[in-house]
């Protein structure tokens, strides 16, 4: 595979051809911040919180780090003024999940959150129940702010009780909703 060279807040990186920008970003040691990627499944650009600043051709534009391959003569910038403004309000917007990186961007508190355990629609749950554990024992039941991951049950229920799940949900829903 080809090689492509671009530029990472500034610093020129080397990265395969068809990585995403936070793969590269990895390799680099630049950290992006997170809620909805795992290395073992398939990306799937829910959370925004890896959103970066790209310029290509004297443009620029918001991307997902986690889905936007790598280009020859990018120029990336991963914490820009851009960039740290949408993720303070994605920080509030997905808490609890999100809560991880509030000390990182300076938010004490969420003017969002419930007080409760909730669902950033993160889907790590569902998707590794199914890519991973081939087991397809969750599934997201409803629509707009009534989405929510769901156990399926009745005759079609395939959940081992594996557990595997929990540690995946940085917002605590899944336990929540298991208790
Ligand atoms: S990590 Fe990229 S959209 Fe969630």
């Amino acid at each position: 595979m080809g090689q492509v060279t671009l530029e990472i807040n500034g610093k020129s990186v080397q990265a395969s051809q068809g990585i995403t920008i936070l793969q590269a970003a990895k390799s680099a040691g630049v950290e992006i911040p997170t809620l909805c990627d795992d290395g073992r499944l398939e990306p799937y650009g829910a959370c925004r919180m890896c959103m970066v600043e790209i310029e290509k051709k004297g443009r620029t534009r918001l991307v997902a780090s986690c889905l936007y391959p790598v280009e020859e003569g990018l120029s990336v910038q991963t914490e820009s003024a851009k960039v740290t403004k949408i993720r303070k309000m994605l920080v509030e917007l997905l808490w609890p999940a999100g809560q991880q990186y509030a000390k990182k961007y300076g938010v004490t508190r969420s003017r969002f959150a419930t007080g409760m355990a909730d669902c950033s629609l993160c889907g790590l749950c569902v998707r590794y129940c199914a890519e991973v554990k081939k087991s397809n024992a969750l599934y997201f039941k409803g629509r707009g702010i009534d989405r929510k991951p769901a156990l399926v049950d009745g005759p079609h229920a395939t959940c081992s009780s594996c557990g595997e799940c929990f540690s995946l949900c940085s917002g605590g829903w899944v336990v929540a909703s298991r208790a």
